[in-house]
C-alpha cells in the first residue's frame, strides 16, 4: 500500500529555509528517511508544491486512488478552506488524513495558532520535526 505524504508552499525550500526553525534537512532527505521508516509491503511518495489547486488535485486523487495522506500543509493550514474541503474528501471516503508539522505551531506566531485542517483531520502530530512524519505514518500503517 502507499500513503501520499503532500507538502504545502515554501516546504520545498526545507534545508535553507529558516534551519533554526525547519532544520538543515531538504525533502529529499524526507523522502529518503520514510523509506526506511515504512513498515513491509507500504511505500510512500513524497510530494511538494506551493499551489493550492495542485494540493487540492492531489487530494482528490488520494479519494480516487484510495491512498492514506499525510499532509503538511503549511501556510495553507492557517486560512485555506478550499484545502480543508477538500480534506473532508478524503476523511469521508474512510481514509486516514494526517495533518503534520515539523515546528510546533502553537509555540510561535498568533497567526499559526489556528489550524483550517485539524478539526476535519484524522489526527495531528507536531512540532516532531521530520519525526513528525515518522509518527504519522506509523499512526496510519499501525
Ligand atoms: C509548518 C508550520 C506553518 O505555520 C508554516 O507556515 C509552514 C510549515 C511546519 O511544518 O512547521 O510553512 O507547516
Amino acid at each position: 500500500r502507499s500513503v501520499l505524504v503532500l507538502n504545502g508552499p515554501n516546504l520545498g525550500r526545507l534545508g535553507s529555509r529558516q534551519p533554526e526553525v525547519y532544520g538543515s534537512a531538504d525533502l529529499a532527505d524526507l523522502a529518503e528517511a520514510l523509506v526506511g521508516w515504512a513498515p513491509e509491503g507500504w511505500t510512500s511518495e513524497v510530494r511538494q508544491t506551493d499551489d493550492e489547486s495542485e494540493l487540492i488535485a492531489w487530494l482528490h486523487e488520494a479519494v480516487d486512488t484510495r491512498r492514506p495522506v499525510i499532509l503538511n500543509p503549511a501556510a495553507f493550514t492557517h486560512y485555506s478552506y478550499a484545502v480543508r474541503d477538500a480534506a473532508v474528501l478524503v476523511t469521508e471516503a474512510g481514509l486516514p488524513l494526517v495533518e503534520v508539522h515539523i515546528s510546533n505551531p502553537h509555540a510561535r506566531e498568533s497567526f499559526r495558532q489556528h489550524s483550517t485542517i485539524s478539526a476535519v483531520a484524522t489526527g495531528v502530530v507536531a512540532g516532531f520535526g521530520f519525526d513528525s512524519y515518522r509518527l504519522a505514518l506509523a499512526a496510519i500503517t499501525g
